[in-house]
């Protein structure tokens, strides 16, 4: 085995953030996709100045307040969609091809592990409802260092609990920007581009780029 454990981003790599808004389309109507992608970008921006003013709430609270302000900047949909949301956000899907991609890897003989932003109790109830809960190894949480990705603390999470160099980490991520953090850091990096979003930050490029996680099959 080459790597020592191949590490994954939670949202948007294994499971769909937008998936909690898609199961409530018809109710949350015209601008569902709208309300969907500001409390995204919010839930994040929360995290990356929260981090920078070293004044720590941990993300379920930040996915709170993003989806607060998401209903404020988007009053065609009716807030009392609110709890239904948020209840959606702890059973997302995971992407199609994520089952069988860490089953195999897991054959091979793999660790496999999560390292979010997420905390334990979002990142444990999204992995058992999308039955992923006998695939992972570990599950690394930036609540453990009260900061977020990009700090490199969060990182260090998992160096320092397996005892092994970053570049014996695969991480995997679709976030371009956590991509970046893990590539300074130093672990091979695969950018998981599953929408075709054009590259940037360029001074940290990931050693590979693949649509799906399904590449990691034969790129290994
Ligand atoms: C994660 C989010 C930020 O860390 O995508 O899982």
């Amino acid at each position: 085995m080459r790597f020592s454990a191949f590490v994954f981003d939670a949202y948007g790599t294994l499971f769909d953030v937008h998936a909690a808004v898609r199961r409530h389309a018809e109710e949350a109507g015209p601008e569902g996709q709208l309300l969907s992608e500001i409390w995204r970008a919010k839930q994040l921006e929360y995290s990356w100045v929260g981090t920078l003013m070293e004044d720590y709430t941990d993300f379920w609270t930040l996915t709170e307040r993003a989806l607060d302000f998401a209903f404020r900047k988007v009053p065609s949909v009716d807030p009392a969609l609110r709890q239904k949301l948020l209840d959606a956000y702890w059973r997302l899907d995971c992407y199609p091809e994520v089952p069988s991609v860490l089953a195999a890897l897991k054959a091979g003989g793999a660790r496999l592990a999560i390292l979010s932003n997420g905390s334990a109790a979002m990142l444990e109830a999204a992995v058992k409802s999308a039955a992923l809960d006998t695939l992972f190894d570990d599950i690394f949480s930036a609540d453990m260092v009260s900061r977020f990705k990009t700090h490199p603390a969060v990182y260090e999470l998992v160096t320092t609990a397996l005892r092994v160099y970053p570049d014996t980490i695969s991480f995997q991520s679709s976030n371009r920007w956590d991509v970046a953090g893990a590539t300074k850091f130093g672990f091979r990096t695969v950018w998981i581009n599953r929408s075709g979003q054009p590259d940037e930050y360029v001074r940290h490029q990931p050693q590979l780029v693949l649509p799906s996680l399904e590449g990691l099959l034969t790129a290994r």
